[in-house]
């Protein structure tokens, strides 16, 4: 079984993808760490196309064998991450490798373009939402820093992704929307189950 997690910057995807696939046994992939990655081979000056890419249990990241998750959360990363996120052989790039990783596994995938490019046949599909005030205090909350700037960062990246030519970030026709605006992870954490369960069965797969 497949579930597809998309949605703009500091939704809460990560946070209810990783739940989830704890709850289901199934495996995290965040792919918005994978083009976070990407985007630290550029700053380091290496040939992204030749790196060997893994996603490993938890939604650890490594690149060439080493791990760099803890590498790619910081604002540099979030800009630049956006950024190659534009290039149509960056994508073509992962969206083939999205698909390799999910091919025959329970997988709780999420991103921006999962549910309309990567995994259009995926039996669950959500779109998390929330204004970008809210999402913008909730980054605060996590990392600190200084509140304006990450609003107009957010508002940034919003735009970026939901305007390039190629997949830009849109829920699929057949997706569920959920305004996270106002709840709690555990509220939204218990909705998609509910669903998972509603589209599933109980046993979930
Ligand atoms: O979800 P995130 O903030 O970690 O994603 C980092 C950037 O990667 C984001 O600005 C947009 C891009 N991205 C994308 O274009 N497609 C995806 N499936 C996931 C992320």
């Amino acid at each position: 079984m497949r579930i597809a997690i998309d949605g703009p910057a500091a939704a809460g995807k990560t946070t209810l993808a990783k739940r989830l696939a704890e709850e289901l046994g199934f495996l995290f992939v965040p792919t918005g760490a994978m083009y976070r990655a990407v985007a630290w081979a550029v700053a380091h000056g290496i040939d992204w196309k030749r790196a060997n890419l893994e996603v490993r249990d938890g939604g650890k990241i490594f690149l060439d064998g080493r791990d760099i998750t803890d590498e790619l959360t910081n604002p540099e990363i979030d800009e630049l991450s956006s950024r190659v996120a534009v290039d149509s052989e960056v994508r073509r790039h992962l969206v083939a490798l999205q698909r390799e990783i999910a091919r025959g596994r329970d997988v709780v995938m999420e991103g921006r373009d999962i549910g309309t490019v990567v995994l259009p046949d995926a039996e669950v599909k959500i779109f998390l939402w929330a204004t970008p005030e809210e999402r913008a205090r909730r980054r605060f909350r996590e990392r600190g820093g200084d509140y304006e700037r990450i609003l107009e960062a957010i508002k940034r990246r919003d735009e970026r992704d939901s305007t390039r030519a190629d997949s830009p970030l849109r829920p699929a026709e057949d997706a569920v929307v959920i305004d996270t605006t106002g709840k709690s992870p555990d509220e939204v954490f218990r909705m998609v189950l509910l669903l998972v369960e509603e589209r599933c069965g109980k046993d979930r797969r």
